[in-house]
C-alpha cells in the first residue's frame, strides 16, 4: 500500500506527455521490418514498451538506446532469425497480437509467453483471422502460451468480427507478406497508425474514404526513417481530468498527439462543456497540439458503441468526468473493458463505489449519477494491476479530503513510468 499525493487547491504548470505507446510499439516493428536505420525521439520507455523492444532483439535485431534515443538496425522481412527461447511479451497485448501477425508469416517457429493478465485474454481474435490467411498459430485453449509455426501465407478478404486495431494491425503485417493483396474491412474505424506509419515506411495500404475498408498491397520494401513520437493522448487523459475537476486549475499538455481515429476523449468533453484549448497545431505527420485545460463545471453525457473505439483507453477516466458531471451519464456497446489489463468494467465500479459514486454495472458500460459530494466507504484501493485503473484512482483522490491508499501503483510502469512526478509537479 502506497499513500497517494494529497489534494491541491488547484494544479498549476505544463507537462510533456510520454510517446503515444501505440505509435512505439509500431516504430520498434517497422523499423526492424526496413532496411536501414530507424531513428526514433520521444520514444515511450515503458514496460509495455520494452517487452517489444526485448522481443525484436530476441529476433536478432540490434537495436540501440543511446541518450534516450532508440536507433533500429533494420532487417527487412527476411532478416529475422528464429528466437533462442520463449519471447516474453510481459503485460503487453499490442506486442503479442501484433508480433503474431508478423511471424505468421517467418520461416521459423516462436513461442510466445506473458504475465498472468495478458496469459487471460483472448487469442483467438488473432489467431482465428490469421488462419484464413495459412497462418498456423496454436494458442493454449485462445490463450498465451501461443506457438506460432511460420509459413509462407497467402491474401485474405477478411470482415473483422471485433472493432479492434491489434487485430487489424496483426491482420495487415500478415497480409504484407502475402503472395497478392488482402482486404480487411473493419466494422468501426479504430485506430490508424499502422496504416499510416507503414506508408510512411514506403508501403502501399490503401484505405477507403470511409475508413472501414484496407486494401494491403505485399511483399513491400519498406526504408528506415526518422520519427519524433507524439505526447500519447491516452496518458495525457489523466491530467485533462485533474485540470476539468480540480477547481482553479490550468495545465499545459505538450505536444500530444490529436490523430483522430484517438481524439474521442476531447469531443466527450466538449460535449460536458469542459475547457480545453488546442494550440501550436502541428499537422505535418501525425498532428499534434499543446492541449490547454481549465477546471470546468461537467454535465452528464451519454456514450455508445460507435464512439467507443476513439476513446477505448480513456473509457476509465471518462467515467470519472462522469462521475463528478452534473446528471446522470451512460456508457454502453463498451464491453472490449472486460478484456482488457483487467476487467475494467468490474474493476471500476468495484472501486468507484469505494469512493462512494454511484455507479450501476452493465454488461457493456456503466450508469454514473454524478455529484461533487462522494462519501467515501473505504479508504483501500486496489489497481487491480491495471495502469490505467491506478492512474484514474490517483486522480480520484485529489478530489477527496480523505486519505486513501492505493495497492498495486507501480502498474503505471506499463504506460507511464514517471506519472506520480509529472502530477506532483502540478501541484
Ligand atoms: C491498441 C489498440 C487497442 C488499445 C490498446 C492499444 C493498439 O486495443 O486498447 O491499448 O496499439 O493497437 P484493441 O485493439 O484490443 O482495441
Amino acid at each position: 500500500m502506497t499513500t497517494l499525493v494529497k489534494t491541491p487547491k488547484g494544479l498549476h504548470g505544463e507537462v510533456l506527455v510520454p510517446g503515444d505507446k501505440s505509435i512505439s510499439h509500431r516504430v520498434i516493428m517497422l523499423g526492424a521490418l526496413s532496411e536501414g536505420e530507424t531513428k526514433i525521439n520521444h520514444f515511450l520507455f515503458s514496460d509495455d514498451c520494452l517487452s517489444t523492444v526485448n522481443a525484436f532483439r530476441d529476433l536478432g535485431v540490434k537495436i540501440d538506446i543511446i541518450d534516450e534515443h532508440v536507433i533500429v538496425h533494420g532487417v527487412g522481412f527476411n532478416g529475422l532469425e528464429a528466437p533462442k527461447h520463449e519471447l516474453q511479451m510481459g503485460n503487453s497485448g499490442t506486442t503479442t497480437r501484433l508480433i503474431m501477425g508478423i511471424l505468421s508469416g517467418q520461416n521459423f517457429s516462436s513461442e510466445l509467453i506473458g504475465d498472468d493478465s495478458l496469459s487471460k485474454r483472448p487469442m483467438n481474435r488473432v489467431s482465428e483471422p490469421l488462419a484464413t490467411m495459412g497462418a498456423e498459430v496454436i494458442t493454449t485453449d485462445g490463450h498465451l502460451p501461443a506457438i506460432v509455426n511460420g509459413k509462407q501465407l497467402h491474401s485474405t478478404n477478411y470482415q473483422m468480427k471485433v472493432a479492434s486495431a491489434q487485430v487489424k494491425s496483426a491482420l495487415i503485417f500478415a497480409a504484407l507478406q502475402a503472395n497478392e493483396p488482402s482486404i480487411i474491412r473493419e466494422k468501426l474505424p479504430t485506430r490508424n497508425h499502422t496504416e499510416t506509419m507503414l506508408n510512411a515506411f514506403g508501403g502501399k495500404i490503401v484505405t477507403s474514404e470511409d475508413q472501414l475498408t484496407i486494401t494491403v498491397n505485399p511483399q513491400p520494401r519498406l526504408k528506415g526513417i526518422d520519427l519524433t513520437v507524439p505526447g500519447d493522448i491516452s496518458s495525457a487523459a489523466f491530467f485533462i481530468a485533474a485540470g476539468l475537476l480540480v477547481p482553479n486549475s490550468q495545465i499545459r499538455l505538450q505536444r500530444v498527439g490529436i490523430n483522430e481515429t484517438r481524439t474521442g476523449i476531447l469531443d466527450v468533453v466538449k460535449r460536458m462543456g469542459g475547457n480545453i484549448q488546442l494550440e501550436n497545431i502541428n499537422r505535418d505527420g501525425e498532428p499534434l497540439a499543446d492541449l490547454v485545460v481549465t477546471s470546468s463545471q461537467l454535465t452528464a453525457t451519454d456514450i455508445s458503441a460507435e464512439k467507443i473505439p476513439a476513446m477505448i483507453d480513456e473509457l476509465p477516466i471518462i467515467a470519472l468526468l462522469c462521475a463528478r458531471a452534473a446528471g446522470t451519464s451512460t456508457i454502453s456497446g463498451a464491453e472490449e473493458l472486460r478484456v482488457k489489463e483487467t476487467d475494467r468494467i468490474a474493476a471500476i465500479t468495484e472501486e468507484f463505489k469505494k469512493l462512494g459514486i454511484d455507479i450501476t454495472e452493465k454488461s457493456d458500460g456503466f450508469v454514473i449519477n454524478g455529484s461533487q459530494d462522494w462519501h467515501v466507504e473505504s479508504s483501500q484501493l486496489n489497481s487491480h494491476g491495471d495502469h490505467r485503473i491506478g492512474m484514474t484512482l490517483a486522480v480520484a483522490d485529489l478530489l477527496v479530503d480523505t486519505h486513501l491508499e492505493l495497492a498495486g501503483k507501480e502498474s503505471v510502469s506499463i504506460s507511464y513510468p514517471d506519472f506520480f512526478d509529472d502530477l506532483a509537479r502540478l501541484i
